[in-house]
């Protein structure tokens, strides 16, 4: 892995993806809170010409199950809000898991099926839980994973409580989600996490041993991992690094280098 720590960490991401934007065919998007500065400087750079998205294809991580696409949070419909609506992405190219299916498990299937249709993806950006999910892969969640039906954590339901009026029996309390492996196979990731909540799994993420515990651990095996991460997010894994190092060593004793952007 390659952490950053950045003071702006959405300008910092926006400027790292608008770097390899030629690269990208298909981009991988997270919904929730943290992505969403770093979507608003994406539709600023498209605004200012530096970036298209009428060649891209997208693909959402996850998506409630039982929440029709139109429910403002589906996160079909938080993630056009947040960023689809502004940018020439064709309709066509959009993909989300459905919220709405009669056949779970065919629903899983096809959207493995488009995701190797668009030859793989590029780059998906990813969000990591209060307990360390990555997309919906709550614990336990192995490293083979794929698209698939999966019950929410309480964890995930108590936090999630804030879209849906902070009542916790309103929150779905299941999703489709992308798995570990389908994420693992993307050619690059970048992990973004911001504020002192997210300090802990962050932290085990990058220096614990690989564990279905912790599917963000899983990230320490990909070969181009980008980890970017605002002070208080960083602030857990800097006390237990030593001072000074520009390389720190996992418990698996996977080498990351860690580095501070301007
Ligand atoms: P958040 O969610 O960005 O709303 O904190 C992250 C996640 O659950 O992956």
């Amino acid at each position: 892995m390659e952490v950053v720590v950045a003071p702006d960490v959405d300008q910092f991401a926006a400027n790292w993806l608008v770097e390899q934007w030629d690269e990208i065919n298909a981009l991988g998007l997270a919904t929730g809170s943290t992505p969403e500065n770093l979507y608003g400087w994406l539709i600023q750079r498209y605004y200012d010409g530096d970036i298209g998205f009428a060649d891209k294809t997208t693909f959402n991580l996850d998506e409630y199950l039982s929440l029709a696409p139109n429910h403002p949070q589906s996160y079909r419909a938080t993630i056009h809000r947040q960023l689809i609506q502004y940018v020439d992405l064709k309709p066509e190219n959009f993909h989300v898991p459905p919220g709405l299916t009669n056949d779970v498990e065919a629903a899983c299937e096809a959207y493995e099926d488009a995701i190797a249709a668009a030859g793989g993806i590029d780059m998906w950006i990813l969000g990591i839980g209060h307990e360390g999910h990555i997309a919906f892969n709550e614990a336990p969640s192995e490293k083979e994973t794929r698209t698939r039906l999966v019950d929410l954590s309480d964890s995930t339901l108590y936090h999630n409580a804030r879209f849906f009026d902070n009542d916790l029996y309103r929150v779905p309390k299941q999703a489709i989600t992308v798995g570990v492996a389908t994420i693992l196979e993307a050619r690059k990731l970048l992990l973004l996490a911001k504020g002192d909540a997210k300090a802990q799994p962050v932290a085990e993420a990058v220096l614990g041993s690989q564990t279905e515990k912790l599917a963000a651990s899983w990230l320490q095996s990909h070969e181009a991992c980008v980890v970017a991460l605002d002070h208080a997010a960083a602030s857990e894994l800097l006390t237990r690094a030593p001072a000074g190092e520009s390389v720190i060593e996992s418990a698996d004793g996977i080498r990351h280098t860690i580095t501070f952007a301007a």
